[in-house]
């Protein structure tokens, strides 16, 4: 295989879109995610449009060392991994002492802990290369705090400064990292996450123009990509300097379910 992009979660959403894009500049493939049907659909059709090579693995990432399993595969195939996407991850809402505590954790384990392990497992490969791409999905969430959604919030954040300090210790060894943060999406995401009605997603992005915008800066290096340009301008802009407390308020008003 070759220039081969690993990506997770790529049953659905944006990860599938990030599958197509890749595979439309003739990069093999390695999709993971637990639907297996979807996955292989996916390969089939990608295969036939795009003339790649595509390896699927069926994978529940909400398990502990999961990422391992992944690993070996690849190791199993001799694949090297030019192109990490760690896009798999979920949310939860609702107020966090009525949330199932199991439900926070299984989150936690996949939005960070996956990751996190996946990436480290991945990397020597990359350095002894001096070369390969980590594209990250994280969110908007991941720059403020998010009562009715405050574990997930809190995964994001951890992604979007790992990613950074990665970043960092790794720009002279010819690995970028790139931090992907969209706003809403029209994905499975919503329902997934409890979320379905909530007015948060009323003025979502594609899935596609979203990964159209990961996949450029990370092609360009980038350490983040804000794909929302007016949440782009009130991160950077206007929450940095509103009160805390009038930030909580109004993210809690527009997660609200009536
Ligand atoms: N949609 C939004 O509004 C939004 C905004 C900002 C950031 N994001 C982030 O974007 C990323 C992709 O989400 P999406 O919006 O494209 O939603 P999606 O359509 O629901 O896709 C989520 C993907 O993650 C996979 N996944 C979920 N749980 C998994 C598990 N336990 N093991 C393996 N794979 C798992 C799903 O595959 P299976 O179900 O087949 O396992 C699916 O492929 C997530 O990290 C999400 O936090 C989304």
């Amino acid at each position: 295989m070759k220039n081969v992009a690993l990506i997770t979660g790529a049953s659905s959403g944006i990860g599938k879109e990030l599958a197509h894009i890749h595979a439309s500049k003739k990069g093999d493939l390695v999709l993971v995610a637990r639907r297996e049907e979807e996955l292989m659909s996916l390969k089939t059709e990608l295969e036939k449009a795009y003339n790649v090579s595509v390896e699927v693995f069926v994978c529940d990432l909400m398990r502990p060392h999961s990422a391992k399993e992944v690993f070996e595969f690849i190791q199993s195939k001799n694949i090297q991994v030019e192109v990490l996407m760690n896009n798999a991850g979920l949310g939860g809402y609702g107020n966090f002492n009525e949330r199932e505590l199991s439900k926070e954790l299984d989150m936690i384990q996949l939005n960070i802990v996956t990751l996190t392990e996946l990436t480290h497992l991945i990397l020597p490969q990359m350095v002894e290369r001096k070369s390969g791409k980590i594209l990250n999905t994280a969110s908007t969430a991941g720059f403020m705090p998010g009562p009715l959604q405050s574990v997930y919030f809190a995964t994001k954040a951890f992604v979007v400064s790992f990613s950074q300090g990665i970043a960092f210790e790794l720009q002279d060894k010819g690995i970028t990292v790139t931090a992907l943060c969209p706003g809403p999406v029209k994905t499975g995401f919503e329902s997934a996450a409890g979320m379905s009605g909530s007015g948060l997603f009323e003025k979502s992005a594609s899935a596609s123009s979203t990964a159209i915008k990961g996949y450029k800066a990370m092609e360009k290096g980038k350490l983040i990509v804000i794909t929302d340009g007016s949440l782009k301008f009130a991160i950077n802009f206007a929450l940095p300097f509103a009160p805390r407390k009038m930030i909580l308020k109004m993210i809690y008003k527009m997660q609200h379910i009536k």
